[in-house]
């Protein structure tokens, strides 16, 4: 069933691209998105949708996370996501404006199940990102808008976690032209980025071998920090997730801004810390902010492991090591700055002879509370 690869993790690693692509076919139809399985979501009530909460755990939540500044920015709609088992135990507020998005690749985690039953009670309607044809979540929900990454059998979950973006992209997009929120050439300009996605990921994959040898090189570390802003924040949590998951090893995402509120201070000599830079194309400014965050933290001593687009010369002087991904616009940037911290983590784990596709304590899918 691996078909040759060392593992099932090293196999879905590579299946990325097709978990993109598999994705986005048949929903981008002469330039427009096209969702038929929201049809039952009519446009008057998807206009009428005040605010978003995105119910999930551990990757999946961290993909809401990222979709949630892609969501907002394009449909103008408030999005927060919430842990499934957090949600569920409070008195979330709900009404008939809310829509709740649940995200599941196995659509069958009791939590997010149970939190979808919760919000349906409370009267919300209820949308399922899920990978598992006729899961149990899907079911619960009134539309299910299905990944296609195909079936995730290592535990740590890595195609899953792109197509999980891809189509909460897609909707967001297709809430963006009910909604008329976007200018119909931004949708289009975003259309297209997500459907060079799958070739700039083979790009990514280019350079699993240099990734490997840091991985190697790395073995003995005993923690490793990752930052990041705006969308390469959830994606510096889901790297430190990945490397505790699959090489034990202590780990932490932070965002960047927040270093001088606290991080700062674990910074000593040797410190390894991976830094997802935003594109210096970005708007909002940020790429000055990270590469000063990384000075502060080169100047104590951190061995700085940069993943920034090609051609950022700005990174180099302050560096160690960086691992360039293609250019794509920001809100594209997770998909491609993910695939390097994923690999990081399964070659330091198979590098300290760890089981990859089964690591201790977990299971793939968590239907006991
Ligand atoms: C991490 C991982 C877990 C799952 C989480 C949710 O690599 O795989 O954090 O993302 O258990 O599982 P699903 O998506 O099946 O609800």
């Amino acid at each position: 069933e691996k078909g040759g690869w060392s593992s099932f993790m090293r196999k879905e690693v590579s299946e990325q691209p097709d978990a993109v692509a598999n994705t986005i076919r048949g929903r981008i139809v002469d330039g427009e998105v096209h969702i038929p399985e929201l049809e039952s979501f009519g446009d008057d009530e998807l206009r009428g949708i005040r605010r978003i909460t995105v119910v999930a755990c551990g990757t999946a939540a961290y993909a809401g996370q990222v979709a949630k500044y892609a969501i907002e920015q394009w449909a103008r709609v408030p999005v927060e996501i919430e842990l499934s088992h957090e949600f569920r135990y409070r008195e979330p507020v709900i009404d008939d404006g809310t829509l709740v998005i649940s995200i599941s690749q196995s659509g069958e985690t009791m939590d997010t199940l149970m939190a979808v039953k919760y919000a349906r009670e409370q009267g919300a309607r209820t949308i399922s990102i899920c990978n598992t044809q006729g899961a149990t979540i899907p079911r619960e929900s009134d539309a299910v808008v299905y990944t296609h990454a195909g079936p995730e059998v290592a535990v740590a979950s890595t195609k899953a976690f792109v197509a999980q973006i891809t189509a909460l992209y897609l909707f967001g997009l297709h809430l963006a032209r009910v909604r008329g929120t976007l200018p119909h050439g931004a949708l289009v300009d975003a259309l297209a980025e997500l459907q060079a996605i799958p070739a700039k990921i083979e790009e990514v994959l280019g350079e699993s071998e240099r990734v490997a040898q840091l991985a190697h090189w790395m073995a003995d570390t005993r923690s490793v920090l990752f930052l990041g802003r705006h969308v390469g924040f959830p994606i510096a949590l889901e790297g430190a997730l990945k490397l505790k998951e699959l090489a034990y090893i202590h780990a932490e995402g932070f965002a960047a801004g927040e270093l001088k509120h606290g991080p700062i201070a674990l910074i000593e000599p040797g410190q390894p810390v991976f830094v997802v830079v935003p594109s210096p194309r970005g708007s909002a400014n940020l790429h000055p902010k990270v590469v000063s965050n990384i000075q502060e933290i080169r100047a104590r001593g951190a061995r700085v492991i940069a993943i920034a687009e090609a051609g950022d010369a700005a990174v180099l002087p302050f560096a160690d090591e960086v691992i360039r991904i293609p250019l794509a616009a920001p809100l594209f940037e997770p998909l491609l700055a993910v695939v390097p911290l994923q690999i990081f983590a399964m070659e330091l784990s198979q590098a300290k002879g760890l089981d990859v596709d089964q690591p201790r304590n977990l299971a793939k899918s968590v239907t006991v509370e």
